[in-house]
């Protein structure tokens, strides 16, 4: 019998990982993970929990995560983008994390998306896609999805603020001593700078079709 098919979708901040992972997973009928979504609600129990992510053991609050706390509507924050990259890099934390992203998709495989699902978490995957565009590019859509008036006056200071916070938060995620965010060495890379969330779907659908044939 022929695997489950997974499918690893990495990138750098605000890429379009998760519209495109949705997509795919709408598309072929395959369950969908948001890991960056564990990350987050860890980092909102700490900062919860008035702990500094940056200087406290995050394993104990990694083990009380439940599916409650991934639904939460505070996990899209500035704060919390930090803690999350914060308690992302403690070994404990990933650790205990692993398994709850390998038994997601052991029955029925499932598309996720991350940081480093085809290097640790499934390096086997049968697809792997690492989704990046420049800063400028990822700064403007993150700010798009989350300002709450998209004609202030000070819109371009506020997007050269995400921007630099994605810069930032991306430089600890790639630096990191564990699963650093890097694209696997059989990663097919999709530069989605000129492209529409509709085109990226029809190349990743194109490389599924020729790197996963025979095993759906
Ligand atoms: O949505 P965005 O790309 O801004 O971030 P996210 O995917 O929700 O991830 C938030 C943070 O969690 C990242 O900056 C990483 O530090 C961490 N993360 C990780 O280390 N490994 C993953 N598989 C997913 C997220």
């Amino acid at each position: 019998m022929s695997r489950a098919l997974v499918i690893a979708v990495d990138g750098p901040a605000a890429a379009g990982k998760g519209t495109l992972a949705r997509r795919l997973a709408d598309a072929l009928g395959l369950p969908y993970l948001d890991t960056g979504l564990l990350y987050r609600a860890v980092g909102r129990r700490m900062l919860d929990a008035g702990l500094d992510p940056a200087a406290h053991p995050a394993d104990e609050q990694a083990r009380r995560v439940t599916p409650e706390d991934l639904k939460r509507g505070d996990l899209r924050v500035p704060e919390v983008d930090r803690a999350a990259s914060l308690v992302a890099a403690q070994q404990a934390v990933r650790a205990i994390l692993v398994d709850v992203q390998r038994d997601f998709a052991r029955a029925a495989g499932g598309v996720l998306d991350g940081r480093d699902i085809g290097t640790v978490i499934f390096p086997d995957a049968q697809v792997k896609l690492f989704i990046t565009a420049s800063p400028a590019a990822r700064a403007r859509r993150r700010w798009e999805q989350l300002a709450t008036d998209l004609h202030a006056p000070d819109r371009e200071a506020q997007i050269a603020r995400v921007e630099a916070e994605l810069v930032a938060r991306d430089a600890a995620d790639a630096g990191r001593a564990v699963a650093p965010l890097k694209a696997a060495a059989d990663a097919v890379v999709i530069d989605t700078d000129h492209l529409t969330a509709e085109q990226v779907l029809v190349e990743a659908l194109r490389v599924v079709r020729a790197g996963a044939l025979g095993t759906v």
